[in-house]
């Protein structure tokens, strides 16, 4: 089979390096894709808004599955396009990608079929809003309801910080039409994690737990980014609390969707706060998280298009996901000055010497060649993952690996995981 990827972060690397072991694969192509990406698949540099050319380039090459990476796509209807032209593609249509799309949809769905998640009111006035969170007082979220790149919600400790954000996002509108309704919600303190699960719209299959390290410093400190780190499994997501997830938050969405008259399928996604053993949605995305995707298929034994086209037919309850039992940490290496105006074209060496080495492998993000010579694109550059026999040792071999690698400026966190192999 001829598989097309869509993206070029992290995520994408991973998929694509999943792909590439599969029994049925001929031959990958990624769009863009990255430096990483090109060693495993052939990049193509289409303009990935342009669905029409992509899909005439997917009959023109005889590709017989597209697999989306990231949510803009989805959101814009890709999958809607390539089903008409009767194309095979992973990820949801338009209409059930709101559920990421549209953080209103997503809390009004929820709210509707009693999934638990924070108490919330959305508003298309900037001043109805301000009353709002004058009455309700701080700690409060607020949260621009399109998509906005990570950059769309602001954890506000005091009511002024709580209205100059929604002044940012109504009256700036600082993310364009994202920015035309808000919601605002109260604020849930607990333990984060991400809980993603393979759906054809029927059946749900949970993959294994994992959790991200939002902050760009130690400790949990410093601006937000797309992700500086990720360990899988989350030892906060027992069994028990799993199958409360699958019940409270999984299932319900994915029936409440069946009585919309929204057949979701995909990969459905829910970030999680874990609050006194229970789980609350703060949001669902219809993509695999960047970087958790990283761990989460390092450790993934079923082939990859065997689930893909399971799910493209409706057949998922003829799978059986199979994991391997080991512990998997990826660590993001970032730019100098990510999550704000980064480097870019710095030389990057030591990646041959992290070759050699077993169980660690190097997913690259924003990286590419200039003069045959491998370089830094992007903000958050590579993910070096490992496995080992524990989160422990999974780290610890993560580390090992980051050693041996540079360029200048990079920087990352030390503390990867740590959460984790302390609960263990
Ligand atoms: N109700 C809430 N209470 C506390 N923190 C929240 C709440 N909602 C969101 N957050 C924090 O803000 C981050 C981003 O919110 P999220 O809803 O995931 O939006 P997005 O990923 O689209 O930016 C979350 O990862 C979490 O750290
Ligand atoms: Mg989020």
């Amino acid at each position: 089979m001829n598989v097309l990827v869509i993206g070029s972060g992290g995520r994408e690397h991973a998929i694509v390096w999943k792909v590439s072991k599969s029994r049925h694969i001929d031959k990958i192509y990624c769009c863009p894709g990255n430096a990483g990406i090109s060693e495993l698949a052939e990049c193509i540099n289409f303009d990935d808004n342009n669905f029409g050319a992509l899909v005439d380039f997917v009959k023109y090459e005889g590709i017989d599955l597209t697999i989306v990476g990231p949510e803009v796509p989805l959101s814009k209807g890709i999958a809607d396009v390539f089903e008409k032209e009767g194309r095979k593609i992973l990820g949801p249509n338009m209409e059930a990608a709101q559920l990421e799309g549209s953080k209103v949809f997503a809390k009004d769905l929820m709210r509707r079929y009693g999934i638990p998640t924070a108490e919330y009111k959305a508003f298309t006035s900037c001043l109805h809003a301000e009353d709002y969170v004058g009455m309700k007082g701080a700690p409060i979220v607020i949260k621009a309801d399109g998509l906005a790149a990570g950059k769309g919600v602001i954890v506000a400790e005091t009511v002024d910080e709580a209205i100059n954000g929604l002044r940012l996002i109504m009256k700036d509108r600082a993310f364009g039409d994202a920015g035309n309704r808000v919601i605002v919600e109260e604020c849930i303190h607990g333990e984060e994690a991400s809980f993603m699960a393979f759906t054809d719209g029927k059946t749900i299959l949970p993959m294994v737990s994992s959790q991200d390290h939002k902050r760009v410093f130690d400790g949990d400190n410093g601006p937000n980014t797309g992700g500086m780190g990720a360990y899988s499994p989350a030892p906060v997501i027992t069994e028990k609390l799993e199958s409360i997830i699958m019940e409270k938050v999984m299932r319900p969405m994915i029936r409440g969707l069946q009585s919309e008259g929204i057949k979701y399928k995909g990969i459905l996604y829910a970030g999680l706060m874990i609050k006194n053993n229970q789980p609350y949605v703060l949001e669902f995305n219809c993509r695999l998280g960047d970087p958790e995707t990283q761990p989460v298929f390092s450790r993934l034994k079923t082939d990859l298009i065997d689930i893909a086209l399971a799910i493209i037919d409706e057949k998922l309850s003829d799978i059986n996901l199979e994991w391997k039992p080991d512990a998997s940490v990826c660590i993001v290496i970032a730019s100098k000055g990510y999550p704000g105006v980064y480097e870019k074209g710095k030389i990057i060496t030591g990646l041959d010497d992290v070759k050699k080495m077993n169980d660690a492998f190097v997913f690259h993000a924003g990286t590419a060649f200039n003069n045959n010579k491998l370089v830094t694109s992007g903000g958050r550059v590579l993910g070096v993952t490992a496995l080992g026999k524990d989160i422990k040792d999974a780290k610890d071999w993560a580390y090992m690996a980051i050693e041996k690698i540079n360029f200048n400026g990079m920087h990352y966190r030390k503390d990867i995981a740590d959460r984790a192999i302390k609960r263990q």
